[in-house]
């Protein structure tokens, strides 16, 4: 479907106008059944991910009309074990002319009494001339949100208009508020440009440039930059564009990390090492962590199961995208750990006997295993077709090909990726929803996620090598 500037931007008045959608969409065989998906449209990346007074926000960047960039709003879900997950509704409706096209990406801020959102005012002019601000919302614990009248602060004129995805930081050491922005140089470089302010609400003035040593020409924007720390490591996230990586096919948009040393006083981020992809399958952007208040060793992270530029086999559907299971993110050697968190066990339902090679719709398989595999999941019954994950000892190669699917996408971005482990591989912890795959391998030392949309047919396995699997069945947590 092509979509005009009017139909992609129109404002959404009141929930009547999506109704029928939703009930349409309701119908498809593709909806997920323990993933965050939006109840119409398109969903992209996820925002403001914080823990406030026994419960877990989570916003992401929703347009309502269908699988296209248009009008985005802030949508807002909540939970109180990040496992089951309650729609609570827009919560950043873009209806200021600071913000006329869009509330896009940016992040949280907990207070005693409230939350504050900082994101991205995307305006644009009758000729259609970006500029954008940086702007506040104050959601109360009452669930009303106040947009605060004019923005913190407007683009920065040394910058092209590239500039987005704002993350408020608060370092207790400097007694200071940062905003980490992403952004691109005049020379259409990459980088990211900070704000401070000894308030988290006015009087932010521009601090300068990130220096990122050895990253001065890394892509030509860095959209949702952050930077965490776990476990005594800083770790610059970002999603660095038009990049190509030779071990990434032709997919040219990246979200990646680099640990090191962040130096607030100087805004130089020493590298301690190479950037890494976050995620080694096909699907995976923007990611957003919460931080862990009773673990300094560890963080939260989700991220949208979708590329920018790509399409979907549901955008015929009016709708896309979902978010990746949350994990649980810790250090271990110079390297992010993502495991599933322990509280997916709670979506087990029964167990199954795998010998009858059937795949159930959502479920999970963990495999302990050892040597050579050749593991086939969504097979039709003769064990033909299907995607495929295969190790190699000798190489302690992981090989995931999605070609043999019936339903193909984004082909021209390649349809494999293989990755060499640092250990034998000897666990795949494995997470099947309607239309999604998500990988763990060996305990959290890399992840493949993607999405998949197999058929009526395409619901066996097949597998050779030696080991022993366990299949549950997993129940639904969010409504549809
Ligand atoms: C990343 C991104 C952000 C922007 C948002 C708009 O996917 O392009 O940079 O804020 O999406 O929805």
């Amino acid at each position: 479907k092509e979509w005009t500037k009017e139909e992609r931007y129109r404002v959404l008045k009141n929930r009547e106008e999506i109704v029928d959608l939703h009930e349409r969409i309701k119908q498809s065989q593709y909806r997920q059944s323990y993933h965050i998906q939006p109840i119409t449209g398109l969903l992209n990346d996820p925002n403001g991910f914080v823990f406030h007074k026994d419960k877990w926000h989570l916003f992401y960047q929703w347009c309502p009309w269908g699988a296209v960039h248009g009008l985005k709003y802030w949508y807002h879900t909540e939970s109180s074990d990040l496992v089951h997950w309650d729609n609570k509704g827009i919560c950043i409706h873009p209806d200021q002319d600071f913000d006329n096209k869009g509330a896009y990406s940016g992040s949280a801020l907990v207070t005693n009494h409230s939350i504050y959102l900082y994101y991205t005012g995307n305006h644009r002019d009758e000729d259609w001339k970006r500029s954008s601000y940086t702007c506040l919302v104050n959601m109360r614990d009452d669930g009303t949100s106040h947009k605060y009248s004019k923005p913190l602060f407007g683009p920065h004129p040394s910058y092209t208009e590239h500039q987005r995805d704002p993350k408020i930081i608060y370092r207790k050491k400097e007694k200071m508020y940062y905003l980490l922005i992403g952004a691109q140089t005049a020379d259409k470089k990459g980088c990211i440009i900070v704000y401070k302010s000894p308030y988290h609400n006015k009087e932010w003035t521009f601090a300068g440039q990130l220096n990122v040593p050895g990253f001065e020409d890394f892509g030509d924007m860095w959209e949702c930059p952050s930077i965490e720390h776990i476990d005594d490591c800083d770790i610059l996230i970002f999603c660095p564009q038009h990049l190509s990586i030779p071990s990434r096919g032709n997919n040219i948009h990246h979200n990646g990390y680099i640990i090191g040393h962040m130096d607030y006083d100087t805004l130089t981020f020493t590298p301690d090492g190479q950037f890494h992809v976050l995620d080694f399958g096909f699907d995976s952007y923007a990611a957003e962590c919460a931080a862990n208040i009773n673990d300094q060793k560890k963080a939260i992270l989700v991220a949208w199961m979708g590329l920018p530029d790509a399409s979907y086999p549901t955008d015929d559907e009016e709708w896309s995208g979902c978010l990746t299971l949350p994990r649980e993110l810790t250090v271990r050697k110079r390297r992010l750990i993502q495991r599933p968190l322990k509280q997916l066990e709670t979506l087990r339902d029964k167990k199954i006997n795998p010998f009858n090679r059937e795949l159930p719709k959502c479920c999970e398989i963990d495999l302990r295993l050892h040597g050579n595999i050749d593991f086939n999941l969504f097979t039709k019954q003769d064990g033909s077709g299907g995607l495929m994950i295969h190790y190699d000892e000798s190489q302690k190669h992981i090989y995931i090909d999605r070609s043999g699917m019936t339903n193909r996408f984004n082909k021209e971005l390649g349809e494999s990726q293989t990755r060499i482990l640092d250990h034998p591989l000897n666990h795949l912890q494995i997470y099947i929803d309607a239309s999604s795959i998500e990988i763990f391998v060996n305990d959290g030392d890399a992840v493949f996620t993607s999405r998949v949309f197999p058929t009526k047919e395409e619901h066996f396995f097949s597998i050779i090598g030696e080991g022993t699997m366990q299949i549950y069945t997993l129940k639904s947590s969010n409504g549809n």
